[in-house]
């Protein structure tokens, strides 16, 4: 199986890194992690990308002038090892129109709400504050518009009558782990692709692979 060439770009914590990095640990799992690259140096992502055998390099956004140059830096590093996806998982920094376009079609995100509700952060708590029964996660596309970019899937997780900001983004963490590497495997096995301004699908995509419900409490 020719396996796809993935990057990950974290800032932080890494949890969405580690599940791509578990599924990936599957001989079966379409894909190859071929970096991990943080904009930050010490965060917990990289000592549990290091746990996971992945080669990690540190390009520490505040060591350049301009986002452009350490956009460009990220570039070189992502290209030196024949990145074909990139995928964000974490990754705190709105990116520059120029590397966006060049990895068009080859760029998504995980974001923690049901896009389009809630873009940028503290999506939990919003969602709370808005009173919304339900939230999730979404897997898209990126394009230069701040998590405006085509959806290519979703998980819905109910929100309980005394949840906190913490409680739901722990839930919706979960559901995170779930779909990102689910999604990554459609692209990698060529079901799922860029097409402008939404995502073709192979004919054997149904419902199933796209939206996801997590159950009810006590449902389960
Ligand atoms: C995740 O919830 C991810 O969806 C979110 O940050 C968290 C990173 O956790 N990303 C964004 O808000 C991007 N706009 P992780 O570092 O443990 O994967």
């Amino acid at each position: 199986m020719t396996k796809l060439k993935v990057a990950i770009l974290i800032s932080g914590r890494g949890s969405n890194m580690g599940a791509l990095a578990r599924a990936a640990m599957d001989p079966d799992y379409p894909v190859e992690i071929v970096l991990v690259v943080s904009n930050r140096p010490n965060v917990a992502g990289l000592d549990l990308a290091i746990e996971h055998g992945l080669t990690v390099r540190v390009i520490d956004h505040t060591e350049y002038d301009t986002r452009r140059a350490h956009e460009a830096a990220v570039n070189e590093a992502l290209e030196a090892v024949g990145t074909e996806l990139v995928c964000l998982a974490g990754y705190m920094r709105i990116l520059e129109e120029e590397f966006v376009n060049s990895w068009k079609g080859r760029l998504i995100n995980i974001h923690p709400s049901l896009l389009p509700a809630f873009r940028g952060v503290d999506t939990h708590e919003r969602a709370l504050e808005k009173g919304v029964r339900i939230h999730g996660c979404s897997a898209h596309f990126v394009t230069a518009e701040l998590d405006g970019g085509p959806i290519i899937a979703q998980a819905a997780v109910p929100i309980t009558p005394g949840d906190t900001a913490q409680t739901l983004a722990e839930r919706v963490l979960d559901a995170e782990h779930m779909l990102y590497p689910h999604v990554v495997a459609l692209i990698a096995t060529r079901k799922i692709r860029w097409a402008g301004q939404s995502v073709a699908h192979a004919r054997e995509v149904g419902v199933k692979d796209l939206a996801f419900m997590l159950p009810l409490p006590g449902q389960n």
